[in-house]
């Protein structure tokens, strides 16, 4: 009876109140929403707001620290110097080598002559600055090392399969130049030039088509000071995918020397920026002009680097230069063949006026062990020192750093006719390996990286919770409290032939009404 009683004194909701829960639903529903949507949508937002941020375009980030890198890279040089070239040659001992290293040059990039294209790109000459650090150096630059004679070498390799008489004249040419096998230069001159009697006297006599470039020889010969070569590449603004890739060089979409398209293809990065958004699974690829082909480069592991700047660890799979037996899909580097460069090597002589060098990893990492112990001198290869590799920021495509390692190889062929050389035996002779290293991007890059890169996963996780909360609690409450009302309707209906009886508990209208209510039904 008190029940009724109770019941018959608790007025229906208010319509002001009953409009106040709906509204508290429906804002509920759409904090939820709002939910649903970051849960679903955020990641792309971002994704949306860093294409659109990256873009080269005149004064953005990208474009300064693009055009005019805030990093100081770092070219580290080993030479192999010849310590027994003598009796190498006269009494068929195995060579011996002594690494000597690092000779240090401090680098400063630039990209000059930028010209924005309206299709996309923008092109411009690489500048690069080389200074020799002496502090952090092993040596100097005087220092006077042994090694192979290049140009003569690479003349008699070349005249293997020339006539006879033409071998046979090259030999007393030589022997009037007095041009040897080997020869003593300094490791300044080795890199950055020296006057070599061969390409001067072919500057002098060959004819004009068929000129070398160059009567010096130096294995950096040229690369101090700004690049001839015109690249472009694309700024991302019309297609993010191809963001930072080489649309033309010098104005070729594709090299000419291999057997297909996709082997010639030139549309990899220069190594500074990259598509952005990669998986593990993604794939990317470099274009050196030395090197001569793109360079692919697999993930390998995540990295943190300095300044906590999660990267994706890069390097070249283990197949990149595999022999053809091994690897048959490289196949089409080897145009002229079989035969085609041994196993971890790869012959860039056509990007080289046609010398025979051969490219490979420090210590011959990667490639068969025979080609190593000919020497006596090179330590096994160890990937901590001699792998390739580069780390990217995975979302923006930005390298945080990289060391490029490569090693230069002469692949000797022996040429009887010439007796300057004639025990020369056919040998892929090493003659020095650098590294060109990036590390370490200034706070200004890094903060922004993360800034790009942590935060907005920690937005969305707190906006999500945020939401999700705020959303539920209120739908609960609300859902509760018309789920109570419409209990105390129903009551009430049930109740409506007492609708007589007089209040007896006059004190019952307050907002705990239903509540306590609720509990006395129970
Ligand atoms: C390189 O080897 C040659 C010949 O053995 C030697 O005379 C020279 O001192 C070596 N160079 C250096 C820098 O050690
Ligand atoms: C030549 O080689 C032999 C064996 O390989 C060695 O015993 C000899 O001492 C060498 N001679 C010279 C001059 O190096
Ligand atoms: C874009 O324009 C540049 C300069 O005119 C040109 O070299 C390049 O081939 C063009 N690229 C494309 C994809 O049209
Ligand atoms: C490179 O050129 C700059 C001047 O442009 C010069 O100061 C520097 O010494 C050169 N470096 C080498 C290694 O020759
Ligand atoms: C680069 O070009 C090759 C062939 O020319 C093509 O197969 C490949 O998909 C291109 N890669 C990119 C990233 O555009
Ligand atoms: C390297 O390539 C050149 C040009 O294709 C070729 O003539 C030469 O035989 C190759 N060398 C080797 C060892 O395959």
């Amino acid at each position: 009876m008190a029940i009724s009683i109770m019941l018959q004194n608790t007025p229906p909701i208010s319509p002001n109140k009953h409009k106040c829960i709906w509204f508290i639903i429906a804002l509920a529903v759409i904090l939820i929403l709002f939910g649903v949507a970051i849960t679903i949508f955020f990641t792309s937002w971002v994704r949306l707001v860093i294409d659109h941020e990256i873009v080269l375009r005149g004064n953005s980030d990208t474009f300064r620290w693009w055009s005019k890198p805030p990093v100081v890279p770092v070219l580290k040089v080993y030479i192999y110097n010849v310590t027994n070239a003598d009796e190498f040659l006269n009494n068929g001992s195995k060579p011996i080598v002594e690494e000597l290293g690092p000779y240090v040059y401090n680098e400063d990039w630039e990209k000059v002559n930028i010209k924005f294209n309206d299709n996309g790109t923008v092109s411009f000459n690489q500048r690069k600055i080389y200074v020799f650090d002496e502090e952090a150096s092993y040596g100097s630059e005087d220092d006077v090392v042994v090694v192979p004679n290049i140009p003569m070498l690479s003349a008699t390799s070349q005249s293997k399969h020339a006539a006879r008489f033409l071998r046979l004249a090259m030999a007393s040419i030589m022997d009037i130049l007095k041009i040897k096998p080997f020869v003593e230069v300094s490791v300044g001159q080795l890199l950055w030039g020296y006057e070599d009697p061969l390409l001067k006297l072919a500057k002098d006599v060959v004819p004009k088509e068929q000129k070398l470039p160059y009567e010096e020889f130096g294995l950096m010969y040229g690369k101090n000071g700004t690049s001839n070569d015109v690249v472009t590449v694309f700024t991302g603004a019309n297609d993010i995918t191809k963001f930072g890739l080489i649309d033309t060089y010098n104005g070729n979409t594709h090299l000419p020397h291999w057997r297909t398209d996709a082997c010639n293809a030139l549309n990899g990065s220069d190594g500074s920026l990259f598509p952005p958004h990669m998986t593990k699974d993604t794939t990317l690829y470099i274009y050196d002009k030395d090197l001569c082909r793109l360079l692919p480069l697999k993930y390998l592991k995540t990295v943190n680097t300095k300044d906590d700047v999660l990267g994706y660890r890069f390097t070249p799979p283990q197949n990149v230069f595999a022999s053809v037996d091994k690897e048959p899909e490289n196949m089409c580097f080897c145009p002229h063949g079989p035969p085609c460069a041994p196993n971890g090597l790869f012959n860039v002589s056509l990007c080289q006026y046609d010398s025979p060098i051969m490219i490979s990893f420090p210590h011959f990492y990667l490639a068969d062990d025979s080609l190593r112990t000919a020497f006596e001198g090179i330590s096994p290869a160890d990937p901590e020192k001699h792998m390739l590799y580069l780390d990217v920021q995975p979302e923006m495509g930005t390298a945080l750093s990289a060391k490029a390692r490569v090693q230069i190889n002469l692949a000797v062929s022996q040429v009887i006719d010439i007796k300057q050389v004639a025990s020369f035996p056919d040998i892929v002779f090493p003659i020095m390996w650098f590294e060109e290293g990036i590390s370490g991007l200034p706070k200004e890059v890094t903060n922004l990286l993360n800034l790009a890169t942590i935060a907005p996963p920690i937005a969305r996780t707190s906006l999500m919770i945020g939401f999700y909360i705020i959303g539920s609690l209120l739908l609960i409450v609300a859902v509760w409290r018309l789920v109570k009302a419409a209990h105390a309707h129903s009551t009430l209906r049930l109740n409506t032939p007492q609708y007589n009886i007089p209040p007896v508990n006059g004190n019952s209208k307050s907002a705990d009404n239903n509540l306590q209510l609720n509990t006395i039904t129970k």
